[in-house]
């Protein structure tokens, strides 16, 4: 049984695990785990390529059909008109080898960059798994992204493919395409018959294609995966990920999310960000698992039917979706038969302790948070299953990640913070399999994540006495807004096109289902009047370019925006005014804007 302390205050409430609930865990003794743990055991539980190498999808398919695993469910596709599409590992294996086949044919070769914009479709899994098994690299983009966000992504990325439906074709990429030279071949699905000029059926190339091809010879330190992250300041960032990632995809699997070969594992996060590859395709693949996947956007009921008609036992979400479950209220997932849950786990934002409590009423059982980046690869802190879990902390390092607190010293340097509950920037020790190994084409931007031997993550955080760690907020201007990370300046870029706009900030402001949501200040060029009329009219322009997940919810006009005397516009000036919050150093403000 597990229990909670009520009589704890907030930080100290603990809900106390003990072994009948964690049987069988992976993970049992942390500290015993810990102390034995080395990265060479983890590499060791991977085939790696006949004849050497490495290979990331070799990993995910081949290694079980060559063990005789091919009948396995490996893929549980649910359509938004709740059909099932099942895929055993050897049927998705086939699927996944007319992909390479078809990238072959069309002269789709080892390094070239393989972009995908799909819904969760099959489709999507045959592109990564064959992406990498091509020996090419995967970029993935999320399907509510506009025109804008697509090419900035795309043009860094230097796209050599793409993967998409007709209709995102026509509208998001057709009208910019001639100005990407690199953009060799387009793939579509959902063809109708009239396909547009220079693109290829994807079904009838895959029906034409073999069903049998061999893995393309990988080394670990290939470049496997481009993942497009966002910053303060400047364009998107593509972190690069090796195949060699796949050593913490598969480990972490197994220690954080308790994969056991007989799991029914549901990630709830879109490919299109990386928990949605490294957690809904790599890392349950490499694990031999079953994963189910829904087409569908976020419905409770539709939620907690999956949950209990797939028999679902360990179910990685987030705290938005967490969040709109508990407003349809506990008794409503009691209606359900949830029996067979057994880990459900949490990650991408902060998950508020009444969330994780929560979790107690409806299911019996805790959320267990975990925190890690884009940059990391994969999973780096968390609440193990087999550990006592602090509601509002994101748990422990794992095993074969050292982790810190760090404060910033005069000229540059940081010194680690040993003081429990010291406030400092969340800091990791570099080296596991998965850490990004560059930004694309962008050497200062990397460097600068680097300072005395730490990685540095850009988060604030605390970590206690028994070493959890517990979030406190980010340390520059990002925003998470429904666990998606979003570049101020990429807003503020799409707003700054209008020709009614002379200056944009772009700020997050707290909202307590998604988190977060975007707004925008606007300060007008001379000659245009402010009015509600504007104000739609730049909601509906900066909707259509950056899309519904990146644009703006509210936009309200000024005058002017504070700036600093080297005229970058002060949002965290923008952010305590908006939150009536004290206005800290404002030193560097323009003196004008006082
Ligand atoms: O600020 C942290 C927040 O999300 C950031 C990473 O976002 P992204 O690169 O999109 O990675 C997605 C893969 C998880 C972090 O720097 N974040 C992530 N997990 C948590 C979190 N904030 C609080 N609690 C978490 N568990």
């Amino acid at each position: 049984m597990i229990t909670m302390d009520p009589t704890a205050n907030a930080r100290d409430e603990r809900i106390r695990k003990r072994p009948e609930d964690y049987p069988g865990a992976n993970l049992s003794n942390y500290e015993d785990f810990i102390g034995k743990f080395a990265w060479d055991q983890a590499r060791a539980l991977l085939d790696g390529l006949p004849g050497g190498g490495l290979n990331i999808a070799y990993e995910a398919i081949d290694r079980h059909l060559k063990a005789g695993r091919g009948d396995k469910l490996a893929l549980r596709w649910i359509a938004r008109d709740a059909k099932i599409r099942d895929f055993t590992y050897s049927a998705l294996g086939a699927q996944v080898n007319r992909f390479v086949n078809t990238l072959a044919e069309h002269g789709i070769r080892k390094g070239d960059r393989v972009f995908s914009l799909l819904g969760r479709v099959p489709e999507l899994y045959f592109a990564a798994l064959g992406t990498l098994k091509n020996g090419s690299v995967f970029s993935p983009l999320f399907s509510a992204f506009g025109p804008e966000p697509i090419k900035a992504r795309m043009t860094i990325g230097q796209a050599n493919a793409l993967v998409t439906t007709e209709a995102f074709y026509r509208r998001k990429i057709e009208p910019w395409r001639k100005e990407l030279a690199s953009l060799e071949k387009v793939f579509l699905t959902e063809c109708s018959a009239n396909l547009p000029p220079d693109t290829i059926d994807l079904a009838a190339a895959l029906a034409q294609a073999s069903e049998v091809c061999e893995t393309v010879q990988t080394l670990p330190e290939d470049m496997a995966l481009l993942h497009f992250t966002s910053g303060t300041t400047g364009k998107p960032k593509g972190a690069i990920h090796v195949h060699e990632a796949v050593v913490a995809h598969n480990v972490t699997g197994k220690l954080a999310l308790d994969f056991h070969p007989d799991d029914i594992f549901w990630c709830t996060a879109d490919p299109g960000w990386i928990t949605g590859t490294s957690y809904g395709i790599i890392s349950p693949l490499t694990n031999g698992v079953t994963m189910v996947i829904d087409q569908a956007e976020f419905d409770a009921e539709r939620w907690y039917r999956i949950l209990q008609d797939q028999k679902v036992s360990v179910w990685y979400t987030a705290p938005t979706a967490i969040r709109m479950l508990m407003k349809t209220g506990a008794d409503f997932a009691k209606r359900f038969d949830l029996s067979r849950l057994r880990l459900l786990a949490s990650v991408g934002e902060p998950l508020n302790p009444e969330a994780v409590l929560w979790g107690m009423q409806a299911f019996g059982k805790p959320f267990h948070d975990n925190w890690w980046q884009t940059e990391t690869g994969g999973i780096m802190i968390t609440n193990f299953l087999a550990m006592d879990v602090k509601p509002g902390s994101m748990g422990r390092p794992l095993p074969g990640i050292a982790a810190g607190i760090v404060e910033h010293l005069e000229g540059g340097s940081v010194r680690e913070i040993t003081k429990p509950m010291a406030m400092g920037e969340l800091a990791l020790r570099p080296g596991w399999p998965s850490m990004m190994r560059g930004y694309l084409n962008e050497e200062a931007r990397y460097k600068k994540c680097f300072v005395n031997g730490w990685y540095l993550t850009g988060d604030l955080a605390m970590r206690d006495s028994e070493g959890y760690y517990w979030f406190v907020g980010r340390a520059d201007d990002v925003i998470k807004s429904s666990g998606h990370l979003i570049g101020p300046f990429e807003v503020e870029s799409a707003l700054m096109e209008h020709k009614a706009v002379a200056e944009a900030g772009v700020i997050g402001i707290p909202e307590p289902t998604a988190g977060e949501v975007v707004k925008a200040y606007v300060a007008l060029k001379d000659g245009f009047t402010a009015s509600e009329a504007l104000r739609k009219e730049l909601l509906g322009h900066a909707r259509q370019r950056l899309g519904p997940a990146v644009a703006p919810k509210d936009i309200a006009f000024r005058q002017n925006l504070p700036k600093t005397r080297s005229g970058k516009i002060m949002r965290r000036l923008l952010k305590a005014r908006e939150l009536g919050l004290p206005e800290g150093d404002i030193s560097t403000l323009e003196s004008e804007e006082r």
